[in-house]
């Protein structure tokens, strides 16, 4: 018998519903026999009060050593307030993919046609630079910054991962008719490294355009690449046709590093009661696992739950249900053991 491997890898519980689902993840993790040393650490706005920063060097000094880590949402105040925590962990560490795959196989869609979608989501600029401005009384400006060495890295990154899956097509979602120079540049670039795949389709959509297709026909899309703004909507958008966000996973993957978490945020409205859907984060760690090598072991925990969820018993109230976290947690684990 082959020893049992350890991990150790870092955990940022996060804010509001975060300790709730990243707890649930971690359970669904031990039920699959995959043995984590778990090095928990603190970030976001409950970090203030514990340490002084949203973002502690302790936390930077363990992602960087781990390589890995699995994060719970981060608060983000809206209007005034310290800036993103998630924005200033992604542009420090590089982590300059935003992974979203979008896909109706865990059976909560209300699509006839099979989703199975990936949005590469640029994870560094655009106008989550931060650089904001009061111009003159009445008058705010934002810069939108971007630049052909980050619009051609993650238009690599997209054109690698469907290579490597035998996917077909990649769209570049844009809006370069009215940004001809900022959105002009993003298109320039994923062209021409759209040229060096020519067994893959590329094709280009106008982000408006985008939104309603991916809402009428989300068939159509397979790999889609778009800078950081319109890849926070359109992959939010994209998520309410599987399920919505208690659902989706995400990866923020970098040359060196990989941090994965859902893509719904800390859920200020439901966190503490008990009845946050942990499937998104639970789906992020089985990503987190696949990047770790240990496919078999997120294969069980991802037919654990399309077995589950096709009972439709034990579901959180996002999905219609009436059910805990810990009820549903409880329920999935009963079907990985089963799987064994
Ligand atoms: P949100 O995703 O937290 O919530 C939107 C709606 O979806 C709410 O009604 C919420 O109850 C529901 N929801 C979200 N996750 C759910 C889950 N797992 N189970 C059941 N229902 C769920 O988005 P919102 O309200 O825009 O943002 C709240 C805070 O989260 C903000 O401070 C924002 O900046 C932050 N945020 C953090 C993110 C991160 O850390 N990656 C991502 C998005 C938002």
């Amino acid at each position: 018998m082959t020893a049992q491997k350890n991990y150790r890898i870092t955990l940022i519980p996060g804010d509001g519903i975060g300790p709730e689902v990243t707890s649930a993840a971690q359970k669904v993790i031990a039920a699959a026999n995959i043995n984590i040393d778990w090095e928990i650490v603190d970030a976001g706005e409950g970090s203030i009060a514990r340490h002084g920063t949203t973002l502690p060097d302790a936390t930077l000094e363990s992602i960087k050593k781990n390589k890995v880590a699995l994060k719970g949402p981060l608060t983000t105040p809206v209007g005034g307030g310290f800036k993103s925590v998630n924005v200033t962990l992604r542009k420090t560490l590089d982590l300059y993919a935003n992974v979203r795959p979008v896909r109706s196989a865990l059976g909560i869609t209300f699509h006839h046609n099979p989703i199975d979608l990936v949005i590469f989501r640029e994870n560094t600029e655009d106008l989550y630079t931060g650089m904001e401005y009061e111009v003159a009384p009445g008058v705010a400006q934002s810069l939108k910054i971007i630049t052909e060495k980050a619009s051609t890295r993650i238009a690599k990154a997209a054109f690698e991962w469907a290579m490597k899956r035998e996917r077909k097509l990649v769209h570049a979602v844009h809006k370069a008719n009215i940004m001809k120079k900022s959105d002009g540049l993003f298109l320039d670039s994923v062209r021409k490294v759209a040229e060096q795949y020519p067994k893959i389709t590329y094709k280009e959509i106008i982000v408006d355009n985008c939104a309603m297709q991916m809402v009428m026909h989300p068939e159509q899309f397979d790999v889609v690449v778009l800078g950081n703004l319109y890849g926070d909507i359109i992959s939010d958008l994209a998520a309410g046709l599987v399920g919505g966000l208690g659902v989706v996973p995400g990866a923020n993957l970098g040359d060196d590093v990989a941090i994965f978490e859902s893509v719904h945020g800390s859920a200020p409205d439901i966190a503490g009661k008990g009845i946050a859907n942990p499937m998104a984060t639970i789906l992020s760690a089985n990503l987190m696992l696949r990047h770790m090598g240990e496919s078999k072991a997120a294969a069980r925990i991802q037919a654990a739950l399309v077995l589950f969820l096709s009972e439709k018993k034990f579901l959180t109230p996002d999905l219609g249900g009436r059910s805990t976290t810990d009820e549903m947690v409880e329920g999935i684990i009963k079907k990985i053991k089963l799987l064994r």
